[in-house]
């Protein structure tokens, strides 16, 4: 199977492939929000943060951020595009943080966690760069968890492809368990407002953006999209379903507080 290259032609489809509406922003916000510190500015992590989708909204919300991302082609893009006073974007991974211990109040991985090869040295990363007290956002699939997409179910061998991508959920706890992290209790899931309608969906979703897409063989995106286009010409204009989307909070111990 192959794996997402950032480098290649998706960065340039990346910002609209995956754009968000306001009222998704505002229930990420929301969302973020009740799993933080209550004090006001907060430093943030935008870890894998691509072409700052969520980077100026975490600045607006929250206080400044940096955005850390390994594809010169997405992070140039961020710049470009998604410039902001409070935000700068800089080179590294998760295995290699370019901040100082205990720089951060917060990280945020959006569908980064995935990608992450060596995931118990930037699980060891995230704990080191933040602050005792501090807050992992970690908004990931969970392989025993997957949601059932009404898009995906158009792609042949769509939902293996998907879920082949993923952990399962205990596994990715223990992980950041190992490097010091504790759990919030229970998984969060997150209400996503109906945004959109199903065309303006597959307007997003031809574009090829998501990882499930561009590691199906090619034969089988055509013949999902193709599959895909039938059933929203009958439905362009029908709002899609709205979702609940898994996310993992984890935390690191305040030994002051104890
Ligand atoms: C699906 S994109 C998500 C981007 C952004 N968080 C968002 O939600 O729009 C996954 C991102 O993870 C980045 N990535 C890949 N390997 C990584 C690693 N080892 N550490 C941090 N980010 C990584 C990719 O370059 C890509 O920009």
């Amino acid at each position: 199977m192959p794996t997402t290259d950032y480098d290649g032609p998706i960065h340039r489809d990346y910002a609209r492939g995956r754009a968000l509406k306001a009222e998704q922003y505002a229930a990420w916000a929301d969302a973020f929000g009740q799993h933080l510190p209550g004090r006001r500015p907060l430093d943030g992590l935008d870890l894998g943060s691509g072409t700052g989708r969520f980077s100026p909204m975490l600045a607006d919300s929250f206080g400044p951020v940096v955005g850390v991302e390994p594809s010169t082609g997405m992070r140039e893009t961020a710049e470009r595009s998604s410039a902001h006073e409070d935000v700068r974007y800089l080179p590294g991974s998760a295995e290699e943080i370019p901040l100082e211990d205990a720089a951060v109040d917060y990280c945020l991985l959006f569908l980064a966690w995935h990608h992450v090869t060596g995931r118990s040295q930037g699980a060891a990363e995230i704990a080191r760069v933040l602050r005792p007290g501090g807050v992992l956002l970690c908004r990931a699939q969970f392989s025993d968890l997957m949601p059932d997409l009404w898009w995906l179910r158009h792609f042949p061998h769509g939902a293996e492809v998907d879920a082949a991508m993923y952990r399962p959920l205990s596994e990715e706890i223990e992980t950041f368990s190992a490097a010091g992290l504790v759990p919030w209790p229970g998984l969060v899931r997150v209400e996503m407002p109906s945004a959109e309608t199903k065309g303006e969906v597959f307007e997003r979703l031809r574009l090829r953006t998501l990882s499930t897409l561009v590691r199906m063989p090619d034969a089988d995106f055509r013949a999902g999209i193709a599959a895909l286009e039938a059933e929203v010409e009958r439905d362009r204009d029908v709002p899609v379903p709205r979702e609940s989307i898994t996310m993992l909070v984890m935390s690191k111990p305040d030994e002051a507080a104890y």
